[in-house]
């Protein structure tokens, strides 16, 4: 069950990893594309960011633009940005790719978050919960992998999405 949206008829998605060139990216083009794809793109709206800043105002980690293209995505417009405290105000939900992106969200928050808002992006995962893996270090499967759980769990998304914005 996802929390009703903080304004009728509208639902704002923020999606959070720590660097914001791989896992959030990619989660967010691919959540856009089915938000897209169910017509709902006038009333729920994608963001991404990450914890750290190291990357802000940068494209997209090469490996996720090519493997996103490669699979019908427009990885191109993608910036990094770094999250705002106020996006756990602002937002229906606030997604952490991790258990690590999750405990730095939490610790940016001026008061105790409602545990509905704030929570793993794989809380929402069909296939059950758990981190999105960092594939920043690793090889080309990493970014697969990230890209199955993310497909899989952005239909699920949208799915429950839906019946929040009539
Ligand atoms: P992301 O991956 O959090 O999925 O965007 C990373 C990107 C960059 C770094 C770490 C993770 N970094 O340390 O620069």
């Amino acid at each position: 069950m996802l929390p009703a949206p903080r304004t009728p008829g509208r639902y704002r998605i923020a999606l959070v990893c720590l660097g914001n060139i791989c896992r959030s990216p990619m989660a967010h083009v691919v959540l856009a594309a089915r938000v897209a794809d169910a017509g709902l793109d006038d009333r729920v709206a994608v963001v991404s960011a990450g914890t750290g800043d190291w990357h802000v105002g940068g494209p997209m980690d090469r490996r996720a633009a090519a493997l996103l293209t490669a699979e019908g995505y427009d990885a191109s417009r993608h910036r990094a940005q770094q999250v705002l405290p106020s996006w756990l105000e602002e937002h229906d939900l606030v997604l952490a790719m991790d258990a690590d992106n999750l405990r730095d969200l939490r610790a940016l928050a001026s008061a105790e978050p409602d545990p509905e808002r704030l929570r793993r992006f794989r809380d929402l995962d069909p296939d059950g919960p758990g981190d999105v893996p960092d594939p920043y270090y690793g090889g080309d499967d990493g970014f697969r992998d990230v890209l199955a759980m993310v497909e899989r769990t952005a239909e699920a998304i949208v799915e429950e999405v839906a019946a929040l914005v009539p």
